[in-house]
């Protein structure tokens, strides 16, 4: 999968996508990423790409045409090959989720345009941008740090960048939190770790593990459950189950 991220601060990537799970993927070529200056479309010689608003107020607006240039060239000609998603982050946007990762992770190829400034130019979002995304209800300085948080979460659904097993079971991949983990030493500070999990009981331990999941979120995400409930995720038994903590459906 290749992500091409369009930013006027490329520099800003080199550490999340050096380390870690993002470095290894794009080493083993499971992803790709292409760093672009929005500035090197800027036609004059100070690189221009950004500029006053009309109608006045406070700060800068991302210029269009050096804005709609950059994507364009690396977008390529829309007859001759199909067009990728583009994607501009910002707090106006629909908000990312798991299922829009899940969603994103199935196409070859992503166009992330990072706004900065007060915004950019709103014809080149009529014009270009093809969908928004906000990773939530706060304002960055700009849409790098946005991008970051989809392309690594939409790299680690690309099939071959983590184990497959640790993304079924995860909290959100089906509505509901994680269950709770432990590792050695089986005692720590004197707390135990929960009997079952050393008992070598496989169903015990997976019965106890859905339960944890249940328990957990409707303790702190009871919005989840709902979600879940409306999906058809729960079966007899969590209903059940729920119904002992006193889970009550709307
Ligand atoms: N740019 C500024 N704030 C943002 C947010 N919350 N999400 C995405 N892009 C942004």
């Amino acid at each position: 999968m290749h992500f091409d991220i369009l930013t006027l601060f490329p520099g800003m990537f080199a550490g999340p996508f050096g380390e870690s799970i993002l470095k290894r993927a794009q080493q083993a070529g499971q992803i790709s990423v292409g760093l672009h200056n929005i500035r090197d479309w800027a036609s004059d010689r100070h690189r221009t790409a950004d500029d006053a608003p009309f109608g006045g107020g406070a700060g800068m607006v991302m210029k269009a045409a050096p804005l709609a240039a950059s994507i364009r060239a690396v977008r390529g000609d829309p007859a001759a090959v199909p067009p990728p998603p583009v994607i501009l982050l910002s707090p106006d946007g629909e908000v990312f989720s798991q299922a829009i990762a899940a969603e994103l992770a199935a196409e070859p190829r992503l166009i992330l345009v990072c706004g900065h400034y007060e915004g950019l130019d709103e014809r080149v979002r009529e014009a270009l941008v093809t969908r928004e995304l906000s990773i939530g209800d706060y304002v960055l300085t700009g849409g790098e740090l946005a991008a970051m948080v989809v392309v690594d979460a939409v790299a680690r659904l690309v099939p071959g960048v983590i184990d497959g097993a640790s993304i079924t079971e995860e909290s959100h991949s089906d509505s509901l939190l994680e269950y709770p983990h432990y590792t050695r030493p089986a005692v720590w500070e004197d707390r135990p770790v929960p009997a079952v999990l050393t008992s070598g009981h496989h169903g015990e331990v997976a019965k106890w593990r859905r339960r944890e999941r249940l328990r957990r979120t409707l303790a702190r995400r009871p919005d989840l459950l709902i979600r879940a409930f409306a999906q058809g995720l729960l079966d007899t038994h969590d209903l059940a189950y729920l119904a002992e903590l006193g889970w009550r459906r709307l």
